[in-house]
């Protein structure tokens, strides 16, 4: 096996053809509560393909960090990964449809020496708001992939992301590697799943607006994306994407802690690896997520769960340093590339450890009550784990529902998954949690302390502007159940006097008892009504805006409390720079 270095040679090629490579983005969106994290090179991107200028030029290129968590159930198989790396070129405006074809085939066929024989290609085939793309398929030809290797395709396979999703979009031209010893055939048929999508180039010249319209964008960019981990597999001639030098050694590492071999442990393994490297990239972040019971805390928290859980059944010596061991390879093999992992890799090795201590508490007790409870059942022939069963292990013994259900289906049982939820959500609402709100972020059973600080940072944002300006906006917030963080436009450090008002104020409001309101309008309304909010295009045209008294207004997605005395006592413990012009709060509630 050759290893292919991918990255580097990526960012060469488009160096050389005139772009700037830009830093990846934190995977944590900056500023943008709708998503957990990025799952896209172009996310990042969203506002200069909208047109606005981009410090770095016209064309850009890079790998970005994406993680994609709707599918963490498939990992295990030979393709899936958690995290993964994008790497992307992008035209703001620039070149469009001719030039792109070309950068890609001859980066193909070039750079990565692909003969042309196994390359395909397809095109969009036309619908009732767009032309077919002839003008793309004609450029193929003209670089010589021949008409054979040229299809036409639909909505579902050439539109990027897709016809439902309003935001940016456009038809894309996808490119196919023929992945087998087989002959390779000389029609192209993109059923045949002997050819295998490795890049997309998006045409993203298009606006799809609420009304179901496309409106032109104000220039036609292109977005590319290419899956790292999938094509360093291919060219590297290995069906396992886990076999790819992408793994190979993490992969070795953990045969040598578990003293198992690969062959017949390879889900276990591969869960092991692609968990650990996620988590790691993730509490590596800057947005300082810690593992915890609410969105990408949650999602850390669950990362790490489940390769404990599989380290057990490799028979690992969990009390042993076996996760560092793995994470300080990964963090090598990654820490020259960013900056993060290299500055924050003592902060990853604490998180994986503390959070394996605290697991594995859960899981001893939690384990014997689930072998209580089964072995209960087995002697009334029973099954099948009913909802409140489930509940009770979660709620009694802080069991996850996702490791029952492994579990039981790993001991011939059926989980009543729905009636988990029931119970789940009749819990929730007997204290008044929202239950549906936080049950996608997972077991949010201190949901109502996430609420609290949510309003707290509504408070606090009121109470900076009229303390230390009434330009102080709101850059970022992230907020845990132990405590807020608030990140917020400010040129100099606070002064003990500032903070003592700051909070005073706060407190004060907290005191006053005042009901906080939510009222649904259009967007523009909700504007003009001086509402405060961050990124206004990130809202739908009618906006939720909630308002404290007429201290506070602004348009959130919630939720709240009902009332300010519900916050206790506000305290800030920390007051400090975030980036050039950004200063930080954190603080808690009492
Ligand atoms: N944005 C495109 C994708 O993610 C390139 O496939």
């Amino acid at each position: 096996m050759k290893a292919i270095d991918l990255r580097n040679k990526y960012i060469d090629f488009f160096e050389s053809k005139g772009h700037v490579k830009i830093p990846s983005a934190p995977l944590v969106p900056e500023n943008d509560p709708s998503v957990l994290f990025n799952t896209a090179g172009m996310q990042p991107l969203v506002p200069y393909l909208k047109g606005q200028t981009h410090p770095y030029g016209k064309r850009l290129c890079d790998y970005q960090k994406c993680v994609r968590t709707n599918d963490l159930d498939s990992v295990g198989d030979t393709t899936h990964h958690t995290f993964f790396e994008m790497l992307g070129n992008w035209s703001l405006g620039d070149y469009f449809k001719k030039d792109a074809v070309s950068y890609s085939f001859e980066f193909l066929t070039k750079v990565l020496e692909i003969p042309v024989n196994r390359l395909a290609v397809t095109v969009f085939k036309g619908n009732e708001f767009v032309e077919p793309d002839n003008e793309t398929a004609g450029y193929w030809k003209e670089v010589g992939i021949p008409e054979e290797r040229i299809k036409f395709m639909g909505e579902e396979d050439n539109w990027w992301p897709n016809m439902e999703l309003t935001g940016l979009c456009g038809p894309d031209t996808e490119i196919f590697y023929f992945r087998s010893n087989d002959e390779i055939p000389t029609e192209f048929d993109p059923e045949d799943d002997r050819w295998v999508e490795i890049w997309n180039n998006v045409f993203m010249q298009y606006m799809h607006e609420e009304d179901g319209s496309f409106s032109e964008l104000p220039i036609k960019n292109v977005d590319t994306g290419m899956g790292m981990e999938r094509v360093t597999a291919i060219l590297e001639g290995v069906n396992d994407n886990y076999e790819s030098s992408i793994w190979r050694d993490i992969i070795e590492k953990i045969e040598e802690v578990s003293n198992c071999s690969y062959k017949g442990n390879e889900k276990a393994m591969r869960i092991i690896a692609d968990h650990l490297r996620c988590a790691i990239f993730i509490s590596a972040d800057p947005a300082g997520i810690k593992p915890s019971n609410t969105d990408q805390g949650y999602i850390l928290r669950r990362l790490i769960r489940r390769v404990i859980r599989y380290a057990r059944n490799l028979n690992i010596d969990i009390n042993s340093d076996w996760e560092e061991q793995i994470a300080r390879l990964i963090i090598a093999k990654y820490e020259n590339y960013y900056s993060e992992i290299k500055e924050n890799k003592n902060i990853v090795i604490e998180v994986l450890k503390d959070e394996k201590i605290k697991f594995n508490k859960t899981l001893e007790i939690g384990l014997k009550e689930f072998s209580k409870t089964t072995q209960n059942l087995k002697r009334q022939e029973i099954y099948k784990l009913n909802g409140k069963t489930i509940f009770r292990l979660y709620d009694t013994f802080g069991f996850p529902p996702e490791v029952t259900e492994e579990l039981a289906k790993e001991n011939g049982f059926e989980c009543d998954m729905e009636g988990f939820k029931k119970f789940f959500k009749e819990h929730q609402e007997k204290s008044r949690q929202g239950a549906e709100q936080k049950f996608k972020g997972g077991l949010a059973d201190n949901s109502e302390q996430t609420i609290k600080y949510h309003t707290a940072t509504h408070l606090l944002n009121a109470a900076l502007k009229k303390v230390i300006d009434k330009n102080v906006h709101q850059k970022g917030s992230n907020i845990t159940s132990e405590r807020m963080r608030f990140d917020f436009s400010c040129d100099h450090k606070l002064s003990d006097d500032e903070k003592k008002k700051v909070e005073e104020l706060v407190n004060q409001w907290i005191d006053e008892g005042i009901d906080v309101i939510s009222t649904e309008m259009k967007k523009e309304e909700a504007i003009k009504s001086g509402a405060e909010c961050m990124f206004i295009e990130k809202y739908p045209d009618v906006v939720t805006v909630y308002s404290i008294g007429d201290i506070s207004k602004e348009l959130c997605g919630g939720p709240h409390v009902k009332n300010t005395k519900e916050l206790g006592h506000f305290k800030i413990k920390k007051e400090e720079a975030s980036s050039s012009g950004v200063r930080r709060i954190k603080a808690i509630l009492e």
